[in-house]
């Protein structure tokens, strides 16, 4: 029965209105800023590419599709989010509801979708930077510009640009949140301004004539995009993961999450319906630049140099974000006892966990540099998607059980909107790789022993 025992909820609330050590310095606007940091990203900037070829101009559809279901599931998450605001999101609240060997599991599949996401990510920021420094007469030695085996026929070791960056945001990181979520603001509005900027300058070049036939691959084609570009929704569960350093919790994070997650939604359906209407979808066929293509395409080659260093940004505050929700991950799972207490150490001065920071930047530095990635992709939205299942169940769970216990945020129409949000998921998982399948199921494999051979003995639960 002990791999179900939960850790008390009343004790985790009261706990989280305690000074915990972490500093509460971040508001409601910082909040969805942080979700659009995390959201926009490689997802709208490199995958929309393949997303057209597979789906046609349907990619929109795709894009609906995926939102929904991430709809159904931030509203399961805003429900937890404002309960039981405490680090290390879903992992937490599972920890309450599903006991501890859930908790376990969906901690180390959060590892895996935050920590490859900033390593895949960072591949993605690698080639934009050398785009864009290949625009001033500038290149890298080949050998360091990507993986051993990324391009076939060129001999490459290092992907010394991604590594640099991980580093690079991981110091920024390690130094102080406060001084993190100030840039990332900054970055953002920038990110944002480009897409924006995309949408009125691409929206004067459309020919309606290119979204004929609107779905040359039907359903298929429109729902295998969908749970590809479901990529690029990744990251507004990442602010939750901040909640323990959150000025007003209960309310500010359902305010970030949803905020977050329908302004990117309008941008993603505009700028897909702009970028194929401008393009006719087969010429996106192995395009990695796909919004600034569409640009220079139209004729506007000095307006894609701009969205160049925009995607730049925003890939550089989706690994901030992402680096942060994986080590306050960590942060909680290591305060509990499941993986060492070294880990869960805050800095005296810095006030972060510096520690667990380091560590996960340069093991996930090190796999940007030489694992080529793109493919993995798939990996990080099984994981997501198995994730958002999980804490949609919960929130079911969780009314029957307390229903008691004070909810600033209530999910409207349970249980048909969590069902309904486990039902997309588990539409989107259905149409990923069997690759991508057995892959996760090493993964959760590896979890079961790690878990049996250390987090369980070493639980704080067992005092
Ligand atoms: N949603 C994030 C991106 O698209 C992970 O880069």
């Amino acid at each position: 029965m002990s791999l179900f025992r939960t850790k008390n909820l009343d004790e985790m609330i009261a706990h989280s209105r305690k000074p915990s050590g972490l500093a509460k310095v971040l508001g409601p606007f910082d909040l969805i800023l942080m979700g659009i940091g995390a959201i926009v990203g490689t997802g709208i900037f490199v995958l929309t590419g393949t997303g057209a070829v597979t789906a046609g101009p349907a990619l929109t559809l795709s894009f609906i599709v995926a939102a929904i279901a991430c709809g159904f599931a931030a509203l399961c998450y805003a429900e937890f989010a404002s309960t039981v605001p405490v680090a290390g999101s879903i992992y937490t609240y599972t920890y309450a509801t599903l006991g501890e060997l859930a908790a376990w599991m969906i901690g180390w599949d959060l590892l895996l979708e935050y920590g490859l996401a900033t390593s895949a990510v960072s591949v993605g920021w690698s080639g934009y930077f050398q785009s864009l420094i290949a625009g001033f007469g500038l290149h890298l030695p080949v050998e360091l510009t990507a993986a051993p085996g990324a391009l076939p026929g060129v001999t490459t070791y290092i992907n010394l640009p991604a590594l640099c960056i991980m580093l690079v945001l991981t110091a920024m990181l390690g130094w102080g949140v406060r001084e993190s979520a100030r840039l990332n603001n900054i970055m953002v509005a920038i990110k944002v301004g480009v897409v924006l900027l995309f949408i009125l300058v691409g929206a004067r070049h459309v020919e309606p004539a290119n979204w004929q036939p609107f779905m040359p691959f039907g359903y298929h084609g429109m729902l295998t995009a969908s749970a590809l570009v479901f990529f690029a929704f990744i990251g507004f569960d990442a602010v939750t993961s901040a909640a323990e350093e959150v000025k007003r919790p209960e309310r500010d994070l359902p305010i970030g999450i949803i905020g977050s997650l329908a302004a990117c939604t309008v941008l993603y359906v505009i700028v897909s319906a702009i970028m194929t209407g401008i393009v006719p979808y087969q010429q996106f066929l192995g395009i990695d630049h796909p919004v600034s293509l569409a640009l220079k395409h139209a004729g506007e080659n000095w307006f894609a140099g701009f969205v160049d260093l925009g995607a730049i940004l925003g890939m550089t505050t989706v690994i901030l974000v992402m680096a942060y929700g994986q080590t306050r991950i960590i942060f909680a799972m290591s305060r509990d006892g499941l993986l060492p207490q070294r880990l869960s150490h805050v800095h005296p001065r810095l006030k972060t966990p510096f520690f667990a920071t380091w560590l996960v930047g340069i093991i996930f530095g090190l796999i940007a540099a030489v694992v080529p990635l793109n493919v993995l992709t798939e990996l990080i939205n099984i994981g997501t998607l198995a994730a958002f299942s999980l804490v949609s169940v919960a929130v079911i769970i969780m009314r029957k059980k307390r229903p008691d216990l004070k909810r600033a945020f209530r999910c409207p129409g349970v249980p048909v909107v969590p069902a309904l949000a486990v039902a997309f998921c588990v539409m989107l998982m259905v149409y990923l790789s069997a690759f991508t399948w057995v892959a996760f199921g090493v993964w959760l494999l590896l979890g079961l022993v790690v878990y049996f051979g250390y987090a369980r003995k070493h639980s704080l639960l067992n005092k």
